[in-house]
């Protein structure tokens, strides 16, 4: 939201609105690199870099999104072939949002989309095992041998995969719909998983990250989360801590 600059700068905590204006006098504070000394001048702190003599100022203003991917959009800030990109779906949100973690092309579902570095990283890094839950329609009907394989771990790349579970939700004529949980992200896992094991995926969709879960949520549409749902992404026995979280 775009506000004041001494306004801004008060909130920060830096100056009184007073004292924000002798700052912005003396030609200390600056927007996207740029000297501000206009005194009516406007920016938004969940977009704009705001600096005093050089450090930033207004830490960003967290905002975490649950985005349902459709096929066809890819998970990086710009493409360069032109596809469309994830932060094209989320209408109305001024934050330049990143994705956390990567989805194929051609997967659909839930995609934790936030400004904020740190809990991304908490949820890539391995050592916080969050879980990521996919449905996988897969050709033919693997047996239960070949499931055991999977949820034991399976060589892809030269790397045996970590324990994983699975659960065969159908069985069709040629295909079985089978959701298989993991807390890794190998680049094209659940695929190679599955390829592994000789039978192809058909369709992949993600369906939760921990206990949060994409419900009901609409192809292509997005949810604004809340603390309690960043909680559920974790691991109980690891508790997280969750700051700068807006209600
Ligand atoms: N595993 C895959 O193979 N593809 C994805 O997009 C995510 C996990």
């Amino acid at each position: 939201m775009e506000e004041r600059l001494q306004k801004i700068l008060a909130k920060a905590g830096i100056a009184s609105r007073r004292q924000a204006e002798q700052l912005i006098r003396a030609g200390r504070i600056r927007i996207n690199g740029q000297v501000v000394v206009a005194m009516g001048c406007t920016a938004d702190p969940a977009r704009d870099r705001i600096t005093c003599d050089g450090k930033p100022i207004a830490s960003e203003e967290k905002i975490y999104v649950l985005l349902n991917k459709p096929a066809g959009y890819v998970t990086t800030l710009a493409d360069p072939q032109g596809r469309p990109v994830v932060s094209e779906l989320l209408d109305g949100i001024s934050a330049r949002l990143f994705p956390v973690g990567r989805l194929d092309l051609d997967t659909e579902g839930a995609l934790l989309m936030t400004n904020d570095g740190d809990l991304a990283n908490r949820i890539l890094h391995p050592r916080f095992e969050v879980n990521k839950t996919y449905e996988a329609l897969v050709a033919g009907s693997p047996s239960p041998e070949q499931l055991r394989l999977l949820a034991q771990g399976i060589v892809i790349d030269g790397v045996k995969t970590q324990p994983a579970r699975i659960r065969v939700l159908q069985r069709r004529p040629n295909a079985s719909l089978i959701e298989i949980t993991i807390h890794e992200g190998k680049k094209r896992q659940v695929r190679k998983m599955f390829q592994a094991i000789a039978h192809r995926v058909l369709h992949l969709k993600r369906t939760a990250y921990g206990r949060l879960r994409l419900g009901g949520l609409p192809l292509g549409k997005f949810r604004v989360l809340s603390a309690d749902d960043l909680k559920k992404i974790f691991p109980h026995r690891k508790p997280f801590t969750i700051k700068n979280i807006p209600d």
